[in-house]
């Protein structure tokens, strides 16, 4: 089993890459915003309390996420390996998960951070603010919470995996596919050892 960390800030392609990365290593994609995203949509407690915190920018409980990652590994045991994006945020939350991985036997393999200039941030999420729909998209001060809010609790998150020797670090800026080129060789350097 491989599991992979796509780790970076708000609108680094975190999303973007990991529908390209799952098709072609047929891993199982887990997105954090993903699954809260849907608790809103079906109007759940636990996504009406996660709007009010999602809609200023910051970071939900670490248990109500622990949670919820815990219930995907268990309902897909036998997937291949898993693609967390968006998730670990903060180090509660790293040491949580590679609990549960040693549960399954497993670790994470590696962590792709992909780095990107705040300002590219802040331009990528306005305009797509503009179609998506999504709430936290659409301010620009909320925008700007949410990375200081990643600036502030989830690069603690590279440190964890750096003492172990599992972080790259990678440009988040050019083409789609000139990323998704350099996330590919550093997976299949590290897959084949
Ligand atoms: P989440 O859904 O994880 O959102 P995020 O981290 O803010 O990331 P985004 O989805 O906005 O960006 P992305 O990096 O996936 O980039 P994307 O590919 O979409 O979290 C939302 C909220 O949920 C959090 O604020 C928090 O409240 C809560 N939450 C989630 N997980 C949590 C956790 N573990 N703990 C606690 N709370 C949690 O791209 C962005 C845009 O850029 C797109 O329009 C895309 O088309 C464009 N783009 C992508 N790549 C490029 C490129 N190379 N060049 C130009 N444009 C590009």
């Amino acid at each position: 089993m491989f599991n992979i960390i796509l780790f970076g800030p708000p609108g680094s392609g975190k999303g973007t890459q990991s529908e390209k990365l799952i098709a072609a290593y047929g891993l199982k994609h887990l997105s954090t915003g993903d699954l809260l995203r849907s608790e809103i949509a079906n109007k759940t407690p636990l996504g009406i309390e996660a709007k009010t915190i999602m809609d200023k920018g910051q970071l939900v409980p670490d248990e109500v996420v622990v949670g919820m990652i815990s219930s995907a590994l268990e309902n897909n045991p036998h997937a291949k390996g898993f693609l967390f994006d968006g998730f670990p945020r903060t180090t509660a939350q790293s040491e949580a998960l590679d609990k549960l991985l040693k549960l399954k036997n497993a670790e994470i393999g590696v962590v792709l951070a992909m780095d990107v200039s705040e300002e590219e941030l802040v331009k990528r999420l306005l305009n797509r603010g503009l179609t998506s729909g999504r709430s936290d998209d659409t301010n620009e001060e909320v925008i700007r919470a949410r990375i200081k809010e990643y600036q502030e609790k989830t690069t603690v998150v590279a440190n964890y995996y750096g003492q172990f020797n599992k972080v790259v670090h990678l440009k988040g800026e050019g083409t789609v596919e000139e990323i998704f080129s350099s996330l590919c060789s550093e997976i299949d350097k590290r897959m084949s050892n």
